[in-house]
């Protein structure tokens, strides 16, 4: 099928199945093209959970795809591929988890949302790159915490929020592989051009960065910010959005990232308009979870959600 083809059958399935499609900025833009919604995990997370559609596609990862069923057991939930993980998720399981918690003992752990279902069953509460600061703040000042599994976010929150936060060792293998060093070079030869950077960026280049934030905090500083150019510090896969919102801009990518190349999430880019063909028309690759797994992932989300709304993160 050509690529119209395609488009038009997921159309006409969509509507067939009531299924609903979320996509993430990280998405080819075809795959943005066709997404009912498009977002970061919070927002994303957000929509799975108050859809009233039979079947969520979740263009996007396998936990985000997880985190939707935890959210909204009862639809059928779909990933066009299955295979699309997470260097997070995949640095830590609830074993392992559990064993880290033992030698803390005393200490509640906070997982950012990119982990497998079963270390959210071992998380108190849950965060987002879009919530994470504000959340963490809201704890008590005197509240040991453990955060999981992103030493990068949670180093970036800990000197944001001055806690002293004990940090699993993972990382998103795409942010931190990101070098200071190229941003600096074009920081010089663009001295106009603010930089907007990932909180998953290792810290030496968030320590040059101008804004750092989730994909749609990123979006919405570039949407405001008066500056002709910037300069992106994250996966390629937002430009398509920044650029849509913000024809008039220019981004600044160090060379070779702005199409299919080094800072690309290869996970991310497993989603496939034909995948997500087939996948509608089968209706698998689905999301399985046992329900004693959803019943113990389900409280930190929703911990999350509430107390991201009563901050006002989120309505
Ligand atoms: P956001 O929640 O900022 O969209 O991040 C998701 C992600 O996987 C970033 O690498
Ligand atoms: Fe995971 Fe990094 Fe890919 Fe996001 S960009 S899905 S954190 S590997």
């Amino acid at each position: 099928m050509t690529k119209d083809e395609l488009k038009s059958e997921i159309i006409r399935l969509k509507k067939e199945k009531r299924a609903v499609i979320l996509g993430h900025y990280y998405q080819i833009d075809d795959i943005q093209d066709i997404s009912d919604y498009i977002g970061d995990s919070l927002a994303l997370a957000q929509e799975a959970q108050r859809t009233d559609a039979d079947i969520i596609v979740f263009c996007g990862v396998h936990f985000m795809a997880e985190t939707a069923k935890i959210l909204n057991p009862s639809r059928k939930v779909l990933l066009p591929d299955v295979a699309a993980s997470c260097s997070l998720a995949e640095s830590c399981n609830g074993e392992d988890l559990r064993k880290f918690k033992e030698q803390y003992p005393g200490h509640i752990v906070v997982s950012y949302v990119n982990c497998s279902a079963e270390v959210k069953a071992e998380s108190d509460l849950i965060c987002t790159s879009g919530n994470a600061e504000k959340l963490i703040n809201a704890l008590p000042a005197d509240e040991k915490i453990i955060f999981a599994p992103d030493r990068n976010l949670g180093g970036y929150i800990n000197s944001k929020t001055g806690r002293n936060m004990v940090l699993w060792d993972g990382v998103c293998v795409v942010h931190d592989a990101m070098e200071a060093e190229s941003f600096l070079k074009l920081k010089s030869e663009y001295p106009d051009a603010p930089m907007v950077a990932h909180p998953e960026c290792n810290s030496a280049l968030l320590a040059v960065a101008d804004f750092i934030g989730s994909t749609k905090a990123m979006l919405n500083y570039i949407q405001k910010s008066e500056s002709k150019r910037i300069i992106v510090a994250t996966e390629p896969g937002i430009l398509y959005e920044m650029k849509k919102n913000n024809p008039d801009k220019e981004f600044i990518v160090p060379s070779g990232s702005d199409s299919c190349s080094c800072n690309e999430c290869s996970y991310m880019k497993m989603n496939t308009l034909e995948k997500l063909y087939l996948c509608l028309r089968d209706e698998k690759p689905e999301i399985i979870l046992d329900s004693d797994l959803i019943e113990k992932a389900k409280t930190p989300i929703v911990r999350m959600l509430d107390m991201s709304k009563e901050l006002g993160i989120i309505k």
